[in-house]
């Protein structure tokens, strides 16, 4: 009875995993996005779209927005960034499942006759410098409106910065994160989480009017892409072509095209064949190009008729192309891609005619490749993140995002160094000086592994030195003057073996200074403790106990009474000795047979003279008189605490 029922539960078990929904790429796709300074989530028209608000994202200030464009969201608000609060702020976004995506941040203008128009500045996604507003953006073309990347986020999260460049306040209207597939936009070889794709432009070609995806109802799994119409080519007077026949393999895997890019093209007319078009870009930069092309022109009914060659600035990239018998049928798809250096400025795509009757395109893609960054070494980011909230840091520094990259905007004071064992920046150098600091330096400043230099002179900073500063071997420079530490200079410093310089002048520190310290000296190191509340126990400061109890007092005096009273008895024996040999010799002098004696006993002394004074003089070269010093206030303090204990 029992088994029956078990295997019953069993074979249900088993149905349901076999009904189970199972994750396949018909789900939808992950999509997030942002109206940046809205208070509530808001729906836009004309297609209801969920703007979610932007609260606890990132700091800035929410305030009312100018759309510069007319395919900017229909959204009221923006959120920009003042110069006073740091030149980097960046939207923090979490949770984002792993997975390919297209991002898409949409630029706005503070809708207040007091600021300046158009702000300039730089926007980098995950370390990477994807994009510098060009000065005209806001009032170009309606791609200028927004910058637009493609992205493989891994870890989570995604960081979109926003760089001042002294040229107005970076805003921000909304944000877009949507998934595409894995392998969206394939190019082949350097394709991967080291690149990342940002949009530079994408043309329908011959169609009337701009559209984004959703507005040719396209897959979701193509990130809702904007399709600019290009109604004509300034070279052949080209001639706009569309219909209304379905095309087959448009909206295939891993790109989804919406079919209507399909339906619309430009055709070379029958008195210029060539068809070339021209498009501005970035010198030196690399491009992946898209071609499109699906012969709808129903003069052209089958393979043969229309064969043409594609240059690309004067290369022939792709030979005798016949759309018919590569898309296998008339209004059919046909994809090609390429990747184009560009020396120039420009970049020209031709279509030379072979054979049969001119040429055809129905759109173009262009996308820069850009080489994604290494970023900053996590443990070292927390580290100085911790040390911006015990420190104070104040608003104007920012330290947003990610403290080495963009190269061209790390964070101010932070020294950074590629380290080529983990592929990653770790952190060299601090440079706080004079900054109006507070707070304190905490105890896990060591997670700064690679540090060689601090300089926090100059500030406020107070409390102890954390004594996990010895544990960060690389550390060359340690300078703290001219702030309110106090306690007691921490033993582990002496483990600093490549300390050059030590400066703790200036501050309230009190104790021994750790003798370890005293070696450092011999190989060149320069410190400074001057000024400060009671140091001692190294050379140029009083020895340690110089302020002591009348107990102490009372030992030390003793003490002296009878180092005093040693000396003194030493002396009387000497001289006393002496005496005797002078007496002896006096009475050998007159005694002959004693000569010789005289002589060798005299040559004796001579040479215990020269060894000894052979002995000084290397002693003198090899400076140990310094570490003798240092040995001899070493006791003196030892000798100090014992008398204190007692
Ligand atoms: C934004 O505009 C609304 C009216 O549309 C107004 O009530 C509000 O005060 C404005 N906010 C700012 C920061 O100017
Ligand atoms: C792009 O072209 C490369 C060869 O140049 C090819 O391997 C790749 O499959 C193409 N990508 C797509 C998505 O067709
Ligand atoms: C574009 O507009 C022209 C003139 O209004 C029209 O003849 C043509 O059919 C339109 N093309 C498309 C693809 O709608
Ligand atoms: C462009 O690609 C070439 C190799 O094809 C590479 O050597 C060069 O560094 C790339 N340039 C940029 C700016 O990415
Ligand atoms: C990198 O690794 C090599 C050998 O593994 C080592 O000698 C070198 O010190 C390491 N460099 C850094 C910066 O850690
Ligand atoms: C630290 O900064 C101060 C103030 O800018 C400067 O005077 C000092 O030389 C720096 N210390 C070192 C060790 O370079
Ligand atoms: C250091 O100063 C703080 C107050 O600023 C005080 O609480 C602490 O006891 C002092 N430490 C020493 C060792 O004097
Ligand atoms: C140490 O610092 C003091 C100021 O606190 C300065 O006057 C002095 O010259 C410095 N000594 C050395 C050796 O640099």
């Amino acid at each position: 009875m029992r088994s029956t029922m078990l295997k019953i539960r069993l074979l249900l078990l088993l149905l349901a995993f076999f009904l189970a929904p199972r994750p396949s790429l018909s789900r939808e796709p992950y999509a997030l996005r942002i109206s940046c300074g809205a208070r509530n989530d808001i729906h836009s028209p004309p297609r209801n779209t969920l703007w979610y608000k932007d609260f606890s994202y990132t700091g800035g200030i929410p305030t009312n927005a100018t759309r510069p464009s007319t395919i900017s969201p229909s959204l009221e608000t923006l959120r920009y960034f003042p110069f006073s609060e740091g030149p980097e702020n960046c939207y923090n976004i979490n949770r984002i499942p792993h997975g390919h995506y297209l991002v898409r941040i949409y630029f706005g203008l503070v809708a207040e006759p007091s600021f300046d128009n158009e702000p300039l500045f730089d926007v980098s996604i995950e370390g990477t410098l994807i994009y510098s507003l060009p000065s005209g953006w806001s009032n170009q073309d309606d791609e200028r409106a927004y910058v637009e990347a493609l992205i493989f986020l891994k870890d989570g999260t995604a960081s979109l910065c926003f760089h001042s460049t002294g040229h107005g306040d970076p805003a921000i209207l909304a944000i877009e994160i949507l998934q595409i597939g894995n392998r969206a936009y394939y190019f082949g070889r350097g394709y991967g989480q080291g690149t990342i794709l940002r949009t530079d432009r994408r043309l329908n070609c011959g169609a009337n009017d701009s559209k984004f995806g959703v507005d040719y109802s396209a897959d979701h799994w193509g990130g809702d892409r904007f399709w600019k119409s290009l109604q004509t080519f300034e070279l052949g007077s080209a001639r706009a072509i569309s219909t209304l026949n379905g095309i087959k393999k448009a909206s295939q895997s891993p790109n989804f095209y919406p079919e209507a890019i399909y339906r619309t093209a430009l055709v070379s007319s029958d008195s210029e064949p060539d068809l070339a078009y021209t498009m501005e870009v970035e010198p030196t930069r690399n491009y992946s190009l898209w071609l499109h092309f699906a012969e709808i022109d129903p003069s052209i009914t089958g393979a043969g008729q229309r064969v043409f060659d594609i240059l690309i600035n004067g290369d022939n990239m792709f030979q005798d192309v016949d759309i018919v018998k590569m898309a296998e049928g008339v209004n059919s798809a046909l994809v090609l891609n390429t990747t184009v250096v560009v020396s120039g400025r420009s970049l020209t795509i031709t279509l030379r005619p072979t054979k049969g009757t001119g040429a055809i395109i129905n759109a173009i893609e262009l996308l820069e490749l850009v080489s994604a960054e290494s970023k900053t070494f996590p443990n070292e980011i927390k580290a100085l993140q911790r040390l911006k909230s015990t420190l104070g840091l104040p608003l104007r520094f920012g330290w947003n995002g990610d403290p080495c990259v963009p190269k061209q905007h790390p964070w101010s004071g932070v020294d950074c160094q590629y380290d080529r064992n983990i592929s990653k920046y770790v952190i060299d150098g601090l440079g706080l000086d004079n900054q109006g600091l507070r707070g304190f330096l905490p105890n896990d400043v060591s997670r700064f592994r690679h540090l060689q230099s601090i300089n926090l002179s100059g500030n406020s900073i107070s409390g102890p030195i954390p004594s996990s500063l010895g544990t960060i071997n690389s550390l060359e420079i340690l300078d703290l003057s001219f702030n309110l530490f106090n306690g007691s200079i921490p033993e582990s410093l002496g483990q600093l073996t490549s300390l050059r310089i030590l400066d703790l002048n200036g501050n309230s520190l009190s104790g021994k200074v750790p003798v370890a310290l005293g070696g450092r000296l011999l190989h060149g190191a320069s410190f400074n403790f001057t000024d400060n509340a009671g140091l001692c126990g190294f050379p140029g400061l009083p020895p340690c106990g110089a302020h002591l109890s009348a107990g102490a007092k009372i030992g030390i005096g003793l003490g002296a009474c009878l180092l005093f009273l040693l000396i003194v008895t030493c002396l009387t024996c000497w001289w006393k000795r002496r005496q005797n040999i002078l007496r002896s010799q006096r009475i050998a002098a007159r005694v002959a047979p004693y000569a010789k004696a005289r002589t060798s006993l005299n040559r004796d002394v001579q040479m215990t003279r020269n060894y000894g004074h052979e002995n000084a003089r290397t002693a003198a070269e090899n400076g140990p008189s310094l570490l003798a010093l240092i040995q001899i206030w070493d006791l003196v303090s030892k000798l100090g605490m014992h008398i204190h204990i007692l």
